[in-house]
């Protein structure tokens, strides 16, 4: 099989909610092994295009191309297939189960009665646990009791645990305390470490900006800027951001840099 550049590809993506265009001929790249900042305002289109990618919304126009496979719409089954997993930005998880209950949900191992392998889903989820640094809290431990720093990191490793190539992550610092989100971002860079690639949300660039490769800016249902980290600082970012907010427009002195051409 040839090696894919992009992991994931969207062309002239389209979405309308009855009126309401929340997609307006979207075209966003994600490489193999990156890490892509996706920001935006309020109701940029940003959890719609994630969700498309993920198979919760079918596009209104467009294609999604996913390791070379081209298809005008996916299922949540179908994505997760092809190893695209969303991390939500309403919590999915569990609350009564225990953390490798959680891990394992709807994919158990199971023996060839049909017994659920128990120990060795402990075991796996031991194992993964520690590799992405929740090594203190044992796999028995029910989720509800965790706070909602570790609750992401079991997330992600529910997706490390199923081999996810796309890891997206909506809005994961979110209502997060400052330790919390420095575990976040230590979770993201354990999926770029393993040659995953992530889709990372946030309202906050100072989260965004340090684990991300390239931050692409959505405005009103299409893409205004697409710089690569190496151009910008993160008060770059923001300055950008803030004359997006007020004038649509990505400010004329960065115009060079921005990888959209307007
Ligand atoms: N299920 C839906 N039905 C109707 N309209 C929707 C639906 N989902 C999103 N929208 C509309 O589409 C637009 C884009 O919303 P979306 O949630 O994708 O924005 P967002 O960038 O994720 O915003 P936020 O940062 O607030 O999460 C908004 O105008 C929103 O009201
Ligand atoms: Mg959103």
């Amino acid at each position: 099989m040839p090696e894919e550049k992009y992991i994931v590809e969207t062309v002239n993506l389209v979405k309308r909610f009855g009126d309401v265009v929340a997609l307006k001929g979207v075209n966003f790249k994600v490489r193999v092994n990156e890490i892509v900042g996706l920001v935006g305002d309020n109701g940029a289109g940003k959890s719609t295009l994630v969700k498309i990618l993920a198979g919760v919304y079918a596009p209104t126009e467009g294609e999604i191309i996913i390791k070379g496979q081209r298809f005008k719409r996916l299922t949540p089954r179908k994505a997760y297939e092809l190893g695209i997993v969303l991390v939500h930005q309403e919590r999915t998880l569990s609350e009564n189960h225990t953390i490798w209950r959680n891990i394992f949900m709807g994919r158990e191992l199971t023996g060839p009665l049909g017994f659920l392998k128990i120990s060795e889903m402990r075991e796996r989820a031991q194992k993964l646990l520690k590799e992405i640094g929740l090594k203190a809290i044992p796999p028995d431990f029910p989720v509800k009791y965790l706070s909602g720093g570790y609750k992401q990191g079991v997330q992600i490793t529910r997706a490390l645990c199923f081999e996810a190539d796309l890891v997206i992550l909506d809005e994961p610092t979110i209502q997060l305390s400052l330790a919390e989100v420095q575990r976040v971002l230590e979770y993201v860079r354990e999926l770029k470490k393993r040659g995953k690639s992530s889709i990372f949300i946030s309202h906050n660039i100072y989260h965004v900006y340090p684990v991300a490769d390239k931050f692409v800016i959505l405005d009103r249902g299409r893409i205004v800027g697409e710089f690569l980290k190496k151009d910008l600082t993160p008060d770059d970012l923001s300055h950008i951001m803030i004359s997006i907010a007020r004038t649509g427009r990505v400010p004329p002195e960065y115009r060079e840099i921005n990888l959209i051409s307007s």
